[in-house]
C-alpha cells in the first residue's frame, strides 16, 4: 500500500535528495513542500506533488497539510526539513536576524509537526521525522543562536515522542553533522560574522575559515538521505539517527568533556584551521 509522504525544505539539500530518491525507488506519494516553487519542478517531473509553502506562514502550513489531506485522503510520514544557518556572535546578530532564525527552524519546524498530528491521531499512525543536528547537542563561537534552535528542537522533539508514543505515532530524529548541500553557501553568503571595528573580528574570521574548510572538506548528501529514508520507511525505527562520524564524536565529546575542555578544544580545533 503506498504510503503518503510529506517533505519541507524540498527545493534543495537532504529534502531533495530524500525525495528523489523515494520517487526512483519507491511507488510511495511523496509530497513536496519549500518556498522556491521553481526548484520543485524537478521533482514533480518524476512524480512528486508540490505544494510550495513558507513555513513562517502558519496559514500556508495549514492549507498545505490540508490540500494533501484532501488529494490524497491522509499523511503518513512527514520530513519536517525545512531551515537554514545563521552565524555571528550573540552580540551582533540583529535581533531581526535572530526571530528570523527561530521562526524558521524552531516555529515552522513545530507548526508543520502541528498540523500532522490531528490527521495521524485519527487514523492512530503516523510518523514525523525531525532533521535535527549535531549541534542540537553541542553549540560553539559564532553559531549560537543556530544551536539554539537545534537544541529546542531537539527538547520539542523528545517531549513530543514521548506524548505521542501510545497514540501510535512515531517521531524520529536525524542528526547529521556538517555535509555538503547549499546548507554552507547560505550561511556563510548572509552572515553576520564581518563586523567592521569589532572586537569578536579575528575569531570570526577564525570561525568563518574553520567553516569553510569544514563545508570543502565534508561528505555529500548520501549517507544521511539514506537514514532519511530508513527514518521513514523502516519498519522498526530508532529514536536518533546520528548520520555522519562528526555528529558521533560531538555528541560523545559534549557528553564526555567538562564544559572548560569542551571550550579548550573547540577553540583549538578551530585556531588550527587557519
Ligand atoms: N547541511 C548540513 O551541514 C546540515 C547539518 C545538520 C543539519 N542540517 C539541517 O538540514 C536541514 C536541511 O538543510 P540542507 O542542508 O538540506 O540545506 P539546503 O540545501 O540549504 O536546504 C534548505 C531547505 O530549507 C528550505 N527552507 C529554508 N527556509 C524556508 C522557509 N522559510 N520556508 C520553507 N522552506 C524553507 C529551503 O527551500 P526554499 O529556500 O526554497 O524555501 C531548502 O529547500 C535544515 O534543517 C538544516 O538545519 C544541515
Amino acid at each position: 500500500m503506498p504510503k503518503v509522504i510529506w517533505i519541507t525544505g524540498a527545493s534543495s539539500g537532504f529534502g531533495m535528495a530524500v525525495a528523489m530518491k523515494l520517487l526512483k525507488e519507491t511507488e510511495h506519494i511523496i509530497c513536496v513542500s519549500a518556498r522556491r516553487a521553481h526548484l520543485l519542478d524537478v521533482l514533480v517531473r518524476q512524480g512528486a506533488h508540490a505544494y510550495p509553502v513558507d513555513v513562517t506562514r502558519s496559514d500556508q502550513l495549514a492549507e498545505a497539510c490540508h490540500s494533501i489531506q484532501d488529494d490524497f485522503g491522509t499523511i503518513d510520514a512527514v520530513l519536517v526539513n525545512a531551515g537554514f544557518g545563521l552565524y555571528g556572535t550573540i552580540e551582533e546578530v540583529p535581533e531581526d536576524a535572530v526571530r528570523r532564525q527561530f521562526e524558521v527552524n524552531v516555529f515552522g519546524a513545530v507548526e508543520t509537526m502541528r498540523n500532522v498530528l490531528l490527521p495521524m491521531r485519527k487514523q492512530g499512525a503516523g510518523r514525523i521525522v525531525v532533521t535535527s543536528s549535531s549541534a542540537a547537542h553541542v553549540s560553539s563561537a559564532g553559531m549560537g543562536y543556530y544551536a539554539a534552535t537545534k537544541h529546542s528542537i531537539r527538547a520539542i522533539g523528545t517531549a513530543l515522542r514521548q506524548e505521542v508514543q501510545d497514540l501510535g505515532i512515531e517521531v524520529v530524529m536525524v542528526e547529521p553533522g556538517i555535509v555538503k548541500t547549499s546548507f554552507g553557501q547560505v550561511a556563510l553568503d548572509e552572515n553576520y560574522m564581518a563586523v567592521e571595528g569589532s572586537d569578536y573580528h579575528g575569531q570570526m574570521e577564525q570561525v568563518k575559515a574553520f567553516m569553510l574548510s569544514a563545508f570543502t572538506r565534508a561528505p555529500g548528501v548520501e549517507r544521511t538521505r539514506d537514514m532519511m529514508v530508513r527514518a521513514l520507511l523502516d519498519q522498526r525505527v530508532k529514536p536518533v539517527y546520528r548520520t555522519t562520524p562528526g555528529s558521533l564524536a560531538l555528541n560523545f565529546a559534549s557528553k564526555v568533556f567538562p564544559p572548560a575542555l569542551y571550550d579548550a578544544v573547540v577553540k583549538q580545533a578551530i585556531r588550527r584551521i587557519r
